[in-house]
């Protein structure tokens, strides 16, 4: 039987009980900081737990991680050796592929000017590039790109994406390496980022990739905010030459307050919610997880520390 250790500063944890024990009655569901007996622990469920915490559990022999993205984890030097599973669960990708096509929408579709047309009382067709016209380029095509890009296939956009190694995905035109990356950018009317953050990734949307990016380009970030060179992005918005950005992720969160995000008039901000970890809907892949470490089973979704995700 399972002893679990749920630590997290954020989710709820009281919901990720019940949702855990509809599944595995059995387990032994606590709480840090009140983790009882450390040596009885045999496995974690965390959201950037504090530095050090999971050091303290000698018999630990599984981390499960409540966010798709794991840099927090892996940037801890006393994080055990034990297999760490990330959080690959349909009501995540369902939420971000829905935040991809949303941010795109609102963009192509001109929602922000026609709610202003709205208040001032104008009725005045501005028209818009079909979606057949419209390139969308995705970096990162794992489980969240691979989605997003599905969801704006059959919308009509042209899709092409961008992985490590090479990939196929069918009514997606895919890229990889450094040259494919510059192809990408010189196509990509929108440019979505979905990449995970590793020391390859980090500052990778900075000043030499917008200037590759076609003039009024829109930049959607949903990945993290070390991705984002934030002074560059400014800059490109500034000199026009990027016609607007979707930001979900900060370098710093919550977004300070008089950071010139907020009050930007091209930038449109939401407090890191393009794909949410609801406990019903991500609880199955937490219970699968811990059923295949109880019956010795191969474990999915294992972050590769060396790669960095
Ligand atoms: P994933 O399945 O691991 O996919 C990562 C993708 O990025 C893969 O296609 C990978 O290429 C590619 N990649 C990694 N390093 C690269 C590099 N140096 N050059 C080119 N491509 C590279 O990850 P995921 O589940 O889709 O999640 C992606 C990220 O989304 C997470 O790490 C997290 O930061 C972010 N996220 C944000 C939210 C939010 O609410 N805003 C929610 C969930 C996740 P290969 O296919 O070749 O390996
Ligand atoms: C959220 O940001 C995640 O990584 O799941």
């Amino acid at each position: 039987m399972t002893t679990l250790l749920f630590v997290s500063p954020t989710d709820n944890s009281e919901a990720w009980r019940g949702e855990i024990a509809k599944r595995l009655p059995d387990l032994e569901f606590r709480v840090w900081p009140d983790a009882g007996d450390p040596a009885a622990i045999d496995c974690a469920l965390v959201w950037k737990p504090p530095p050090g915490v999971l050091a303290g559990l000698p018999n630990l022999r599984l981390i499960l991680s409540l966010g798709a993205g794991v840099e927090p984890l892996l940037a801890d030097p006393t994080l055990p050796d034990v297999p760490l599973v990330r959080m690959v669960a349909d009501g995540l990708t369902e939420d971000m592929a829905a935040y991809a096509v949303l941010q795109v929408l609102r963009w192509q579709r001109k929602v922000d000017a026609y709610t202003e047309q709205q208040r001032a009382g104008v009725w005045k067709q501005l028209g818009h590039r079909p979606a057949s016209e419209v390139r969308v380029g995705i970096l990162g095509l794992g489980v969240l790109g691979e989605a997003a890009a599905r969801a704006l296939t059959p919308l009509g956009f042209q899709v092409v994406g961008w992985s490590r190694s090479a990939k196929e995905i069918r009514g997606v035109e895919t890229l990889h390496g450094e040259d494919g990356l510059v192809a990408l950018a010189a196509r990509s009317d929108f440019l979505v980022c979905l990449l995970p953050l590793t020391d390859q990734t980090r500052g990778i949307l900075n000043a030499k990739l917008f200037a590759t990016l076609p003039q009024g380009a829109v930049v959607i970030n949903a990945a993290r905010g070390g991705h984002l060179v934030e002074a560059d992005l400014l800059a490109a918005l500034e000199s026009g030459h990027l016609g607007g950005a979707s930001l979900d992720v900060f370098a710093e969160e919550p977004l300070p307050s008089g950071h010139p995000f907020w009050t930007h008039p091209k930038v449109h901000v939401t407090p890191h919610v393009a794909g949410i970890t609801h406990p019903s809907r991500c609880a199955d892949h937490i219970a699968d997880a811990i059923r295949r470490a109880e019956t010795g089973q191969p474990l999915l979704h294992v972050v590769e520390r060396g790669r960095g995700y």
